[in-house]
């Protein structure tokens, strides 16, 4: 299966799926189609091309959201994503963008998405004094951190007395879930239910 990374930033999440791909849990099932940046000067995107893939950018400076996404679905199309997989991409997508890919786009959030949408995830964990909060895994639909879970996973947090470790504990059980989401998804491992949620998520 083909896959589409979208960033932002940093990108240590594209770096573990690339990992995942090469050596790991997505070999033999997956390749990477494209890394994607809206962000030219994203430095995750530097990695991804240091680490053998194809990238691509536009920027979205000043872009109208619809517009820019048409330019992006466009793009994309090159690369024939069987997945498009958003790793730290800092857009909301648009409706166009979410039907061309329907059912076929993943996100990683790093909260459970029933208690924490948006931004910021981390902080409010912390800020909360949480003792353990969840990575989610989950289908795009139009909402914000709405659409249908594939997997969750706690990140226990009881000790973790900065952000920054905070941070650590969750990144590190981000790295390994996403791969594993994908990889089971991939295989049809995931509960019968997914497959019609990916087409609850296709059509709404
Ligand atoms: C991660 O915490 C991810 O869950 C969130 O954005 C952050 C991206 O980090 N959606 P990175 O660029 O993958 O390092």
């Amino acid at each position: 299966q083909r896959l589409a990374i979208l960033l932002s930033g940093r990108g240590s999440n594209m770096v573990a799926l690339v990992q995942a791909v090469q050596h790991g849990v997505l070999q033999n099932l997956a390749e990477v189609a494209v890394v994607f940046s809206n962000k030219p000067d994203a430095p995750g995107l530097e990695t991804a091309a240091a680490m053998g893939c194809p990238t691509a950018s536009l920027s979205s400076q000043g872009r109208k959201r619809v517009e820019f996404d048409a330019e992006v679905v466009e793009v994309l199309g090159h690369y024939q994503p069987d997945y498009v997989v958003l790793a730290g991409y800092m857009r909301i997508l648009s409706p166009t963008f979410i039907r061309a890919f329907a059912g076929r786009i993943l996100n990683i959030h790093p909260a459970d998405t029933h208690q924490h949408q948006g931004l910021h995830a981390y902080e409010w964990a912390f800020e909360n004094q949480l003792s353990e909060t969840k990575i989610t895994v989950h289908l795009v639909d139009e909402g914000l951190d709405t659409g249908p879970i594939l997997a969750q996973h706690p990140v226990g947090l009881q000790g973790a007395d900065t952000l920054s470790e905070v941070e650590r504990r969750g990144l590190a059980v981000e790295h390994f879930l996403y791969a594993d989401t994908l990889a089971r998804l991939i295989r049809g491992e995931l509960p019968a239910t997914t497959s019609e949620m990916a087409a609850t998520a296709a059509v709404s």
